[in-house]
């Protein structure tokens, strides 16, 4: 199966991307699967210009900026499964996220977004909803299937935050999603 991880967070290894390895497990491993990994916080991605060049002669399926999105456009448009893994930062994805996501402005269509498995994981301290919505109502609008978990990681008794990995009931339900999603693909696979 070919999988795209997109990793929205600003700390490589955590939270976020915790539940992201826990899942790819679950699927069976990066060795049964074409993983390819997004670290969006260490790519070179310039905000959307909003030119409304994409999908005409000048930039034909992509976008007329040249930079690390070149990469990520060919990758998600042959994915089957992609997951999207970020923290919540003032109410939503992270801003190196929410960049990759306005230039894939440039696919926004049904032959690029529709019949795949979107998987979220978000990772909080007080709020998911914003993110868990925006999904939903892409996942409708292109007619892609949506799967999301979210994880407080905080503690509102001692106010602190609290490491994915004392989590382990959310780890183990992270890792059943990659088998549910791993066995959802192959059924519809036929
Ligand atoms: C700059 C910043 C902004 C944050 N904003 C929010 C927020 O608006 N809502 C929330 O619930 N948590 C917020 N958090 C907490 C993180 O989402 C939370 O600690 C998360 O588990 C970190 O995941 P990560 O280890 O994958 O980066 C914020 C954290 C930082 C550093």
């Amino acid at each position: 199966m070919k999988v795209v991880v997109l990793h929205g967070s600003s700390r490589k290894g955590g939270n976020s991307d915790t539940l992201a390895e826990r899942f790819l497990a679950g699927m069976g491993g990066e060795e049964r699967h074409e993983v390819r990994h997004f670290y969006t916080i260490e790519m070179h991605v310039a905000h959307c210009r909003g030119c409304g060049t994409c999908g005409t002669a000048a930039s034909p399926e992509t976008c007329a900026i040249r930079d690390d999105m070149q990469a990520v456009y060919p990758a998600f448009s042959q994915a089957e499964v992609v997951v999207l893994a970020s923290p919540m930062f003032w109410g939503y994805m992270t801003s190196q996220l929410k960049a990759v996501f306005d230039r894939l402005e440039a696919v926004a269509s049904p032959q690029h977004f529709g019949g795949k498995d979107f998987v979220l994981f978000v990772t909080y301290r007080h709020y998911y909803g914003s993110m868990v919505e925006w999904l939903g109502r892409i996942a409708t609008a292109f007619g892609s299937r949506m799967h999301a978990m979210t994880c407080q990681t905080y503690d509102p008794e001692t106010d602190r935050d609290v490491p994915i990995a004392n989590f382990p009931d959310r780890l183990e339900e992270a890792f059943q999603l990659g088998r549910e999603v791993a066995s959802v693909e192959r059924a519809h696979q036929g």
